[in-house]
């Protein structure tokens, strides 16, 4: 449910004026590929699985970094945060926060109730990352890291000297810390140990921006115990998988990985604040009782932000209920595209509501995002791998929405491949 829009009457500047001021201050070329996808119009209006444009048009939201989980403007969320912003808009720091506590405690009893204890909040994904990293690096005093090959966990430098993404990495190359990127072999973890020692293993249960991929919890359970025999700290990443992204709250710790922390992000503001944790044990959050000052941030712990949280807590039983229909339907579709572009999809997989559609060329994958986006169809190209789409519905699709997402996909694949071979 979700507040109707006239209610706020927002102002709505004309298109050319946004474009004008957006091409020019900020990245044009990014700006230049958002007004081809709107057709010339911009965003307006988030409406559970849609979005409205300034041009009135609607566009089914399948992309938005993983974010609206629980759709747009979730009625609860943003009542949530109206609250907040009438009495606590934001901290004095000094003080304790009131929402602050009340989701910590929330997610300790949520994500791995008894072992994953202690809490730190920041607002993108990144902090959640920067932190645990530091903390493990701190509390091993071993600054090297471990992670995985096809991984992604940001873009700030330390974030940054995770990912696995040579295109990004390159730049800044030189100033990025000590990281082995593991390949998915069983010895991966053991080996690298006997070769150096190392602070932290981290890894993405279902690797997103690498492309849908999903690490075998086998594999998984015996990285993380070779990591911890090895005096290393377990970190996983489930910011774009968790909270019921793929299934369960945390994909690793339903799966009996034990990790030492597990990052949460995007939709963990309902999709209406900015918000990232790092739920973690008290050996790694060590170095926060030596030194509380050794770790923060002007915002941490944002009063609204922590409203939006709680009240996105409270929406996961609701995404458990649709999760398996809604899933069942996505996977359906994507194999059914595959099996009607066999020549241009070379392979499709899908874990809850992380689908992944992998080209055989890179260049036809954005011309598919281009005329899905003009058909009405909002998708995004894995960051890592830029020849797998990556679809991410919000829960609250329904079955009409999702079939017109499929035809407008297989619309937009054909008019990629001709578009393709016209100009190869
Ligand atoms: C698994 C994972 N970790 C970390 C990040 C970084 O999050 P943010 O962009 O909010 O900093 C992302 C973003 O896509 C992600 O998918």
């Amino acid at each position: 449910m979700t507040v109707a829009p006239e209610e706020f009457a927002p102002p709505v500047p004309p298109a050319s004026e946004v474009f004008a001021d957006a091409l020019a201050h900020l990245v044009s070329d990014t700006v230049e590929r958002q007004r081809i996808l709107g057709s010339g119009a911009f965003e307006a209006i988030g409406e559970g699985a849609e979005v409205r444009l300034s041009s009135g048009r609607t566009m089914l939201d399948f992309g938005s970094y993983a974010v609206p989980l629980f759709g747009h403007r979730p009625a609860t969320v943003t009542r949530a945060v109206r609250a907040a912003l009438e009495t606590l808009p934001t901290s004095t720091r000094l003080l304790t926060n009131p929402y602050a506590a009340a989701l910590a405690a929330r997610l300790a009893a949520l994500v791995d109730p008894g072992r994953l204890d202690k809490v730190s909040f920041g607002l993108n994904g990144a902090d959640a990352v920067e932190t645990a990293l530091k903390l493990a690096i701190a509390r091993t005093g071993t600054p090297s890291a471990l992670a995985v090959q096809g991984g992604f966990h940001g873009k700030s430098m330390g974030a940054l000297a995770l990912t696995h993404d040579p295109l990004r990495r390159g730049p800044v190359r030189g100033f990025l810390g000590d990281v082995r990127h593991l390949p998915l072999e069983p010895d991966a973890v053991a080996r690298a140990a006997r070769e150096a020692p190392f602070a932290a293993l981290i890894f993405e249960p279902v690797q997103g921006e690498g492309g849908g991929r999903a690490i075998p919890p086998e594999l998984l359970r015996r990285w993380s115990a070779d990591a911890h025999a090895a005096g290393a700290f377990v970190l996983a990443d489930e910011i774009q998988c968790g909270l019921r992204r793929c299934g369960p709250v945390s994909v690793s710790v339903s799966e009996g990985v034990r990790p030492d922390a597990v990052l949460l992000g995007k939709p963990l503001g309902g999709g209406v604040m900015p918000l990232s944790a790092v739920v973690g044990t008290r050996e790694l959050f060590a170095p926060l009782a030596a030194d509380p000052y050794f770790h923060t941030a002007t915002f941490g712990g944002h009063p609204a932000s922590c409203a939006a949280g709680l009240a996105a807590l409270d929406l996961l039983d609701t995404v458990a209920e649709s999760l398996p229909a809604v899933a069942a339907r996505l996977a359906a579709g994507v194999a059914a595209l595959a099996a009607s572009r066999p020549g241009s999809v070379v392979g499709v997989r899908s874990t809850g509501l992380l689908a992944a559609v992998e080209f055989g060329d890179a260049t036809v994958a954005g011309l598919a995002v281009l005329e899905a986006g003009r058909r009405g169809l909002l998708v995004g190209q894995s960051l890592s791998r830029p020849a797998v789409l990556k679809l991410l519905p919000p829960a609250v699709t329904d079955a009409a929405q999702m079939d017109r997402a499929f035809a407008i996909l297989d619309a937009g694949c054909r008019a990629a491949e001709r578009r393709a071979a016209r100009s190869g």
